[in-house]
């Protein structure tokens, strides 16, 4: 992708607008769809939470999704060029560009961490089955604190940087194309594993009746969080990615695609586990440890579990894998554009970089969980860093580049230009929410991450 300069005629495009909904949907579709989304939701009661959660992707979280690709379709650069490019003389808009590449690279500190226990434990449901059931908790203790995760997340950086050296066409759009059909399909069978367990209703019933005694106001700012991570909002990768979208591209119907599919992804992820884990009496408030611990032990109890356990792991690596491809995508983009360097010296100093700085991620759940970062391990101090500090600035900042400098009226033309349908409901709400309810929510947010809500209301 030698052509990516900083000439946008030339710049590499989408071939189709499938491929930049797939593309856009695979970088959205990650652990948290799956590992984080199933948790939060078991540990905030059902129901309730997920009616919560809708709302939230409706309301705060597609406002910025727009906010994002006006300003990627606009300005036709990276986030940091973007911003340049669109207020020249406002220099201080840089501010939220910088935080958009910034926030990728903390991030990749941690995540690969656990896409590589999904990656491992593909290997262990296979090789040492016998060891992840007995005594799942210790056994993930026990795995996650070995050397060998660092290994596996060394691997999982290098299969990432693997997809990255084919550019955005050849390398992320086809990635995308092959492994978001594999991933929906592995995840229907085990929906259909999962409901046809006796006892199985339960978890259904968990899952879509809603409980509003079992609704916290943190699970309400839970959920509220838990949007914006989902839908990647940001860390401008919606920036990015709109930057290499088609001229003709119809955005409203893709906004509408991407979310959808976002959340039929984390509905289908709650539809494989909860059944199961009412079906085998599990706590569904297990936590964190839900996919990696409760799983193994719920598949150890079905016929053929050890293959579903092999599938459900290979389908979390896979959706992050195609998660970290568009998270290193932005720190590359960066390289290239504003440095100059080649393609494949900016993917080798970034891969040896975060292998580096991962690698006391890995440790944190082992010899070095003493280690703390203002009462965090190194491996919580990044995630907290990046969802409680770093995402919601970005976002605010976008909403009010958007009110401020680039005008809401021309932000929403920007969106609609191209769209068939000039009277989409999503340009309707959009002035609005971004105007109201998203800015204001951000700022709930923030509060409720810096713990505020927790001295008023506990
Ligand atoms: N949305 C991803 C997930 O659900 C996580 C994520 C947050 C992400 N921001 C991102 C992935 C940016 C790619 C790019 O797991």
């Amino acid at each position: 992708m030698r052509e990516n300069k900083q000439d946008s005629e030339k710049r590499e495009n989408f071939t189709s607008q499938l491929g930049f909904i797939l593309v856009t949907v695979s970088s959205a579709v990650g652990l948290g769809n799956i590992w984080r989304f199933s948790y939060i939701t078991g540990v905030n009661g059902g129901g309730a939470f997920l009616l919560i959660y809708m709302l939230c992707v409706l309301f705060v979280a597609m406002p910025i999704m727009i906010a994002e690709f006006s300003i990627g379709r606009k300005g036709k650069l990276s986030p940091v060029g973007s911003f340049k490019k669109l207020a020249p003389d406002k220099r201080y808009w840089i501010i939220p560009g910088i935080l958009s590449i910034l926030s990728p690279l903390i991030i990749m500190i941690y995540y690969p961490v656990v896409s590589g226990w999904a990656l491992g434990y593909v290997f262990e449901s296979v090789f040492n089955w016998g060891t992840i059931t007995s005594d799942p908790s210790t056994a993930f203790s026990a795995f996650a604190a070995a050397p060998k995760s660092i290994l596996f997340t060394a691997a999982a950086l290098i299969m990432t940087a693997g997809v990255l050296i084919g550019g955005v066409t050849k390398g992320i759009e086809k990635s995308s194309k092959i492994l978001m059909p594999i991933l929906f399909l592995l995840l229907l069978i085990l929906v259909l594993r999962s409901l046809t367990l006796p006892g199985s209703f339960e978890g259904v019933k968990f899952l879509f009746v809603p409980d509003f005694a079992k609704l916290t106001l943190r699970g309400v700012l839970d959920a509220l969080g838990h949007s914006f991570y989902s839908l990647s909002l940001g860390m401008g990768i919606i920036i990015t990615y709109a930057s290499y979208m088609k001229k003709e591209t119809d955005l409203p119907k893709a906004t509408a695609s991407i979310i959808t599919l976002d959340t039929a992804v984390a509905l289908l992820s709650g539809l494989a586990i909860f059944p199961a884990v009412f079906a085998l009496g599990i706590n569904p408030a297990e936590g964190a440890g839900l996919a990696f611990v409760t799983l193994p032990g719920a598949f150890a109890q079905i016929p053929a579990g050890q293959i579903f356990s092999v599938t459900f792991f290979l389908l979390l690596f896979i959706a992050a894998l195609t998660s970290m491809i568009s998270l290193m995508q932005i720190p590359l983009a960066f390289l290239e554009e504003e440095y100059k360097m080649k393609k494949k010296t900016a993917l080798m100093l970034i891969t040896a970089f975060l292998i580096i700085a991962g690698i006391p991620s890995a440790l944190s759940f082992g010899p070095l969980s003493d280690m703390l970062i203002f009462g965090n391990t190194y491996f919580d101090a990044a995630d907290k860093l990046v969802n409680i500090i770093l995402l919601p600035i970005t976002g605010l900042l976008c909403t009010l580049f958007v009110i401020f400098h680039l005008g809401i009226k021309n932000s929403k033309q920007i969106f609609m230009e191209g769209a068939k349908n000039q009277n989409s409901i999503l340009g309707k709400i959009y002035p609005f929410s971004v105007k109201y309810i998203a800015p204001i929510a951000i700022v709930l947010i923030m509060l409720n991450g810096f713990g505020l809500f927790n001295l008023i209301f506990n």
